[in-house]
């Protein structure tokens, strides 16, 4: 039996994939080459945004054609439009056989049962049942060798106006220390150098614990074998002075943080409820700094939100200008059903926040631009990942792709590169020595 997993969304919902394929592999499922070649079809699906729904739904269209060659196979929906649309996606797409959402993706096996015996196996539920910490009990089947994702914590606590999240995942759980710890270990026993530790609000790990995050990045980097440690997503809110120091100390984690800003208007990020200012944000990038030498940051940007105006726009160019992120991540507004954002007053045009996203696009550009000068005939610790177009491929502890010449012997070695050209989105090196 074969299967074929399309995953949409933000690294969790990759990294849930990659545990499904743990389940569906100790089922004794082989990944099929296409979704044609396939016995079960699963969509991990996002819904975010009203694009990546649509998305969703086309794919739909084109892989029912399955059971035209293969009758038997069966059509999944899981994730994040599952939890949302309910029965509702059921009834506009007939041919789902299952579906399920990150609450009970351990139950897999049972629902193919039910599939494969003609029933139809819809499992939504409104809240995490008891038994979901099952899930870590299967392993994760991961494309890349070197870099793994761990999930720390599911759900999201925070209530950001505009955001599917809380409803799609629930309230945030965080993983305990000795599961983490565990699948950490068996990851470099694996020959995984580099430990990326993922939630939604991952710096908010350990609350409902007693535990702070901090504790969990120093437990994580005293394990042999662990070279180099990030974490997605961290909260400007809650990123602590403890946090930022443990970051200095702690050699393994990488000078590079993911901290989404949203906007960079004051009365917006109020009523996007973000829980900061302009000004707090700009401190913790400041304190960042202070204690992580050499630190680079990327973020994600929201342009139109409800009510924003040319000035409160400006404020959003002004932070990009101020920070000069390395990456940004940057989205139009998009009103989400049920969310308070939704329901607001004063909805930007799409023709307002196409000429916002495109005015912000061309600053990044130039900063970007900047920056990538700045990295030529600099020296960089580079993780070596792969191959692409005969090239080696890695990247610095900032986060940056570096191509460089040299054979398989270097993959998932730690070198140490000069930097001889550096465009916007990628870099050639020369190897200078092999660090680990
Ligand atoms: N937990 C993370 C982000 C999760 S969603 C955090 O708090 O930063 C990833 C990004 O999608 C968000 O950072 C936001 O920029 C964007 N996003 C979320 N909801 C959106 C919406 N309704 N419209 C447009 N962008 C949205
Ligand atoms: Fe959504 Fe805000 Fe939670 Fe991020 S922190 S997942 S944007 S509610
Ligand atoms: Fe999308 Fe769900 Fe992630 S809505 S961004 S897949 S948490």
């Amino acid at each position: 039996m074969k299967y074929y997993i399309k995953t949409f969304g933000c690294q969790m919902n990759f990294n849930d994939s990659e545990r499904i394929r743990g389940i569906l592999q100790s089922m004794g499922y082989e990944p099929a080459e296409s979704w044609e070649k396939a016995d079960l079809i699963l969509i991990n699906t996002c819904t975010i945004r009203e694009k990546p729904d649509q998305k969703v739904y086309s794919h739909l269209g084109e892989y029912k054609k399955i059971k035209e060659k293969n009758p038997k196979a069966l059509i999944g929906v899981c994730g994040c439009l599952a939890q949302r649309m309910g029965q509702e996606l059921v009834q506009k797409a007939p041919m789902v056989d299952i579906m399920f959402s990150s609450f009970n993706m351990h139950r897999l096996p049972e629902l193919i049962q039910q599939a494969q015996g003609g029933y139809k196996a819809i499992a939504l539920l409104e809240n995490p049942p008891e038994d979901e910490d099952k899930l870590w009990e299967y392993p994760t089947v991961k494309d890349n060798q070197f870099c793994a994702y761990v999930t720390v914590m599911k759900g999201c606590d925070k209530n950001c106006t505009y955001c599917v999240v809380p409803k799609t995942r629930g309230r945030q759980r965080s993983r305990s220390l000795e599961s983490i710890l565990s699948e950490v270990k068996a990851l470099v026993e694996d020959g995984v150098k580099e430990i990326h530790l993922l939630g939604q609000n991952v710096t908010a790990w350990g609350q409902d614990l007693g535990i702070p995050f901090e504790e969990l990045l120093y437990q994580v980097a005293s394990i042999e074998g662990v070279e180099r440690i990030r974490f997605t997503t961290g909260h400007p809110k809650d990123l602590t002075e403890n946090i930022a120091r443990a970051m200095g100390q702690i050699t393994q984690v990488c000078e590079h943080l993911h901290l989404p800003v949203q906007a960079g208007s004051s009365r917006i990020l109020k009523l996007m409820d973000r829980g900061y200012t302009k000004e707090e944000y700009f401190e913790k990038i400041d304190m960042l700094k202070h204690y992580v030498k050499g630190i680079t940051f990327s973020t994600d940007i929201i342009v139109g939100f409800p009510t924003e105006t040319e000035e409160d726009f400006e404020q959003t160019l002004d932070v990009l200008k101020r920070v000069r992120f390395e990456q940004v991540f940057s989205f139009k507004y998009s009103p989400r059903p049920d969310t308070p954002a939704y329901f607001m007053e004063g909805q930007a045009t799409d023709e307002v926040k196409t000429q916002r996203m495109t005015r912000l696009l061309n600053i990044q550009k130039e900063i970007l631009s900047e920056i990538a000068k700045a990295y030529k005939n600099t020296e960089q610790e580079v993780l070596i990942e792969g191959f692409e177009k005969g090239k080696l491929v890695g990247r610095t502890r900032t986060n940056r792709w570096v191509n460089l010449e040299g054979d398989e012997s270097l993959l998932g070695k730690i070198v140490k590169v000069r930097v001889i050209e550096s465009k916007p989105f990628s870099m050639e090196g020369e190897l200078l020595e092999i660090l680990a």
